[in-house]
């Protein structure tokens, strides 16, 4: 059965008797978190022994950041800036579902988000369209490798199209009601990387933009994903998106959704069982042509043909295998290698870090502490708590000298302050007081929109009472958002954002409170003062009013327009200057490349990883553009003192936009760069761009 193909359906651990007589039936395209490679591997040889047309499943999960080795949340591998270690974590990732006898992960998610409310931020690369693009192709390219049939490598599926992280208010799953223009410079850029990468299935998104669900988007699915960049994948909706498709309120029945969805370009239809259940009678009918159900069919057999499927269908997939190679040692260590780049020192007066390795008593205080779930994050596959270390454990183990005193001071969300006592009583007694704070695992992620961005429960208070003691106060935030912490940036003077960093979260934060490792990771997104600034993000527009001291300008009346922390900021136990900034030339032609140059030098004591930050600004066009925007990044160790120029080009992707007419032009006139540590300040240059190049 052809529509049988299309059919893609969720395991509770195996199939139960009925899905496997569906498989027998030929109404089984694939199965979604069927994991394990003997489960796995018995589930396709019944479709391969016993089904009459022996085609093998499509076995799906959501290896977000790991299957068994989990690391870091994605948000906090786009910390790093650091494409090659993302691409390895990737690989890991799918080499072990695959070793587990998963072929295909619903990952990456290249959403853009700039709004810290939405829970799945923390499974993005935050607000940046070139950093979020450079970190989808990274991904695709670690999990799928260059050949799909390798038994380390599983297809990538690039979500959710489209523009899901642009849901009104940060409510998940929420209306999207963005712009032509801001779809394509904000949201599309990080798909388009993905599929330009290889990545072989896209997956349609819950959300309507502007009155279309993109379930239903013939615009969207057919028209940008095939006609304009060209895809050859297959589709594949969310989960019950066909189905939802009368909940948006578009589609009268069942049928009608299978309809709208299968004829706008969704190939596969996860969970709903519309396709299999109620499409035949629709194509008896001709009201679905043939050629349309061929289609989609075709794409999916050419997605299991591209991952060497029909000629073996457990690609690879062993139980030996799989148990030589989950959680295999330098899998762990990867992964606290990318956790150590993806901690970000937020801030760091008097140099309070990194801490003295003869800190004889060591106050660590917070739910966070020592709380195994939430150092896995969300999506944490089939991660297993009991691997992860702790904070509590890693610094336990690292200052094997000194006295680790410990407190938990309340849990995570409590509203009750009876553990307050013992952990300022234990701060009194310590050289440092270190509060692991923030919030658990499952509070960002799916369905896990927050209206607040504080610290959940009594943790502000508790940071308080601990910083009235006296005892020098260090913050380590885990969580998978922003937080907006205006309280904690006005008095501790040092802040470390250590995200959810995965099964090495404790050595990876250990090594870097005690300077065995200097922190090199840069926000991928912007840190507000309060949640009332939401939506904030660097690459704004100017407006024709920016703030000033005039009072009818664009800003508030309680706050400033800055953040507490900008886009792409991040410390150093060393410190970068930045020199020599040149232009390749004074003038190019639209098509031309420019190149840039910059100098950068370790001017501090210890060695330690600076990312250069490009950005360009379009001076006046004929629409608005952002005050900058990132157009290149490198990451560099440098030694105290050593120099290292770097090389920048500047192309017509970076200078271009989508005119009046939505056409991609790069316009005649001035362009200022900026290059430095952030997305604020740096060094500046200027270039001009000509119809008729001049040189
Ligand atoms: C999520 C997807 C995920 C799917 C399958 C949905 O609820 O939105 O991101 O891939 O479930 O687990």
């Amino acid at each position: 059965m052809k529509l049988g193909q299309l059919n893609l359906l969720s395991v509770d651990n195996r199939p139960n008797e009925e899905q496997l007589a569906l498989v027998r039936q030929g109404k089984v395209g694939g199965f979604l978190n069927l994991t394990g490679a003997a489960a796995t591997r018995e589930a396709q040889r019944v479709a391969v022994t016993e089904s009459r047309l022996k085609v093998p499943l499509l076995l799906g999960h959501d290896v977000i950041h790991g299957y068994r080795t989990i690391f870091p949340i994605p948000l906090a591998e786009a910390a790093s800036w650091d494409p090659e270690a993302v691409e390895d974590a990737a690989r890991v990732a799918g080499r072990e579902a695959a070793a587990a006898g998963v072929n295909w992960t619903f990952a990456p998610m290249v959403d853009i988000a700039r709004d810290p409310r939405w829970g799945r931020i923390a499974e993005g690369s935050g607000e940046d369209p070139y950093l979020g693009s450079v970190m989808a192709a990274a991904r695709v390219r670690g999990f799928q490798g260059t050949d799909l049939r390798s038994p380390d490598a599983v297809m990538a599926t690039a979500k959710h199209f489209a523009a899901y992280g642009g849901a009104e208010g940060g409510r998940d799953y929420n209306t999207v009601d963005v712009s032509e223009r801001t779809l394509r410079e904000i949201y599309l850029p990080p798909y388009r990387a993905a599929i330009a990468a290889g990545a072989g299935s896209v997956m349609s998104a819950f959300n309507e933009i502007g009155g279309v669900p993109s379930s239903s988007s013939p615009w969207l699915l057919t028209q940008v994903l095939r006609r304009e960049w060209g895809f050859r994948g297959f589709v594949v909706s969310d989960w019950t998106s066909v189905e939802e498709l009368r909940a948006h309120g578009v589609a009268a029945s069942r049928a009608d959704a299978g309809k709208l969805a299968l004829e706008a370009g969704v190939d596969m239809d996860m969970v709903s069982r519309i396709y299999v259940d109620d499409l035949p009678a629709v194509v008896r009918a001709g009201r679905i042509p043939l050629p349309v159900v061929n289609t989609a069919v075709r794409r999916v057999l050419r997605g299991k043909a591209a991952l060497g499927l029909f000629a073996d269908p457990y690609h690879g997939s062993s139980v030996e295998r799989e148990r030589s190679v989950l959680l295999a040692p330098e899998h762990r260590q990867l992964a606290r290698r990318v956790a150590q780049e993806a901690i970000v020192l937020l801030k760091n007066d008097g140099q309070r870090l990194p801490l003295s390795p003869d800190a004889r008593t060591v106050a660590v205080i917070g739910p966070l502490a020592d709380d195994r779930a939430a150092a896995l994050g969300s999506w944490p596959g089939r991660g297993d708590p009991q691997d992860a270390v702790t904070p509590l454990e890693g610094i336990k183990a690292r200052a094997a000298g000194g006295r680790i005193l410990y407190a938990k001071g309340c849990g995570i969300t409590d509203t009750a302050a009876a553990g307050f006592a013992e952990a300022v009583a234990l701060a009194r007694q310590a050289e440092v007081a270190l509060l692991v704070l923030g919030e658990a695992g499952d509070m960002s992620g799916e369905a896990a929109s927050r209206s607040t961005l504080g610290l959940p429960g009594v943790q502000q208070q508790l940071l308080e009472a601990v910083y009235a003691t006296g005892t020098p106060v260090v913050l380590v935030l885990m969580n998978g958002r922003p937080l907006a912490l205006q309280w904690a940036a006005d008095h501790v003077p040092a802040i470390l954002e250590a995200w959810f960093l995965g099964v090495e979260t404790g050595p990876a934060l250990a090594s870097v409170l005690f300077g065995d490792v200097n922190p090199s990771g840069k926000l991928p997104v912007t840190f507000p003062r309060a949640v009332g600034q939401v939506p904030i993000y660097y690459n704004h527009t100017n407006t024709g009013r920016p703030p000033s001291a005039d009072k009818y300008t664009s800003k508030y009346v309680d706050l400033p327009v800055s953040p507490v922390f900008p886009f792409g900021h991040g410390l150093s136990y060393t410190t970068f200057t930045f020199s020599d900034l040149r232009l390749g030339a004074p003038r190019v032609a639209p098509a031309d490349t420019l190149r840039v140059s910059v100098t950068v030098t370790n001017t501090g004591a210890r060695e330690g990883a600076e990312v250069v930050q490009l950005y360009v600004k379009d001076e006046v066009a004929s629409v608005t553009r952002p005050v900058r925007a990132l157009a290149g990044f490198r990451r560099v160790s440098l030694r105290p003192g050593e120099s290292r120029t770097l090389q920048f080009r500047l192309t017509p992707k970076e200078l271009g936009l989508y005119d009046q007419r939505m056409r991609f032009v790069v316009e005649p006139g001035t362009f200022r760069v900026f290059v430095g540590g952030s997305s604020v300040g740096g060094l500046e240059g200027e270039f001009e761009v000509r119809a008729q190049a001049a040189r």
